[in-house]
């Protein structure tokens, strides 16, 4: 049996297997952290986590393997990548008065290190999976899964703000700000309107050290951050606007060529603060000819970018790009949230 039917297969021994959506940032991304609302999509990557009651602790990934007979180990003395996975192993075993041990085994079709949201959809599906298997039955949108998986993900990025976990638990898009969490955007009418295509810059970044970054340029320029953070705060409540409202019937490609303006105008916020590079505004330059606009996604510096399309043309700008070497997919909006089996 490969690994992906052992992770994937129920073999019906009471073995669990929880998937959960990775996710993109539409708009907001780095304003999200001084306050301002960011939008979040889930898209159609997943993380599938397979749990079983077990002896030991095993925990395998593409990342590593933890082996160890108890919980006596502290958390903080996992390596970080381990690390959530970890903390939700030993969480659940103690919520479910379990002394034995629990086995949690990853498949992940999301590269790390990319901003689509590999480790919180890991954190997710690893909640969810060790909760069912060990006697609980958390819906999709269980807030038992998220609290946990945003408490697993603080445990290697301690300033994670949960928005992440919440479009992944959810599925479909949210808004997120730091004062009033998360809130899903339900769209009156009509489908989303727009496409997406992700194309991977292939420059693995640090999410924490872009962020301080974007603090130094907030110290040295406060006037100029001030004033681009109450701009991204106007063009995100307009997004907004859209998303709920829904574009009439027949005009679904005003509603992407709003979205890629507005897309363009965000990355020229995120330009000024310093998180683009060479290759990422190549790569937007060449999505920007034959899209509606591009942006960053997540924290820059490298990773991913978006660019909008019309609702079904994302297949063909996939496929433009990748014939220029680019590395890059058609994005579905995930909307079934974290799944369990
Ligand atoms: O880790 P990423 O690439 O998904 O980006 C995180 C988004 C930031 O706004 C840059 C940081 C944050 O905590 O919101």
């Amino acid at each position: 049996m490969g690994m992906q039917d052992g992770v994937r297969a129920n073999g019906g021994d009471g073995r669990i297997v929880a998937s959960a959506p990775g996710k993109v940032i539409l708009f907001g991304e780095h304003f999200v952290v001084y306050g301002s609302s960011a939008i979040l999509c889930a898209i159609d990557r997943r993380v599938h986590v397979g749990a079983a009651k077990s002896d030991g602790i095993r925990i395998t990934s593409e990342m590593g393997t933890l082996e160890c007979e108890s919980f006596s180990r502290d958390a903080a003395d996992v390596d970080p990548v381990l690390r959530p996975l970890y903390h939700i192993a030993k969480e659940a075993c103690r919520m479910a008065g379990r002394s034995e041990g629990i086995t949690l085994d990853v498949e992940s079709e999301i590269p790390p290190g990319a901003g689509l949201g590999s480790s919180s959809a890991c954190c997710v599906a690893g909640a969810a999976a060790a909760l069912r298997v060990l006697g609980r039955h958390p819906g999709h949108n269980e807030g038992a899964v998220m609290r946990m998986a945003a408490e697993a993900e603080r445990t290697a990025f301690p300033n994670a703000s949960g928005a992440d976990t919440a479009a992944s638990a959810l599925g479909g898009m949210i808004t997120y700000d730091r004062k009033s969490g998360w809130a899903a955007i339900r769209r009156q009418s009509g489908g989303p309107g727009f496409g997406l295509v992700v194309s991977d810059s292939g420059i693995r970044h640090n999410t924490e050290s872009v962020v301080g970054m974007v603090s130094g340029f907030r110290d040295s320029h406060p006037e100029e951050f001030e004033e681009l953070s109450r701009m991204e705060s106007g063009l995100v409540s307009d997004v907004t606007k859209l998303l709920v409202s829904g574009a009439p019937p027949d005009d679904a490609a005003g509603t992407a060529s709003a979205l890629g303006r507005w897309a363009s105008l965000n990355q020229s916020y995120l330009s000024r603060i310093g998180v683009s590079n060479a290759k990422l505004d190549e790569m937007i330059g060449e999505m920007d000819g034959f899209t509606h606009g591009s942006k960053i996604t997540g924290a820059g510096g490298g990773g991913c970018a978006i660019a909008f399309t019309d609702p079904d043309g994302m297949a063909g700008a996939a496929a433009n790009l990748a014939s220029r070497g680019h590395d890059c997919f058609a994005a579905g909006i995930d909307y079934s949230g974290c799944t369990t089996s």
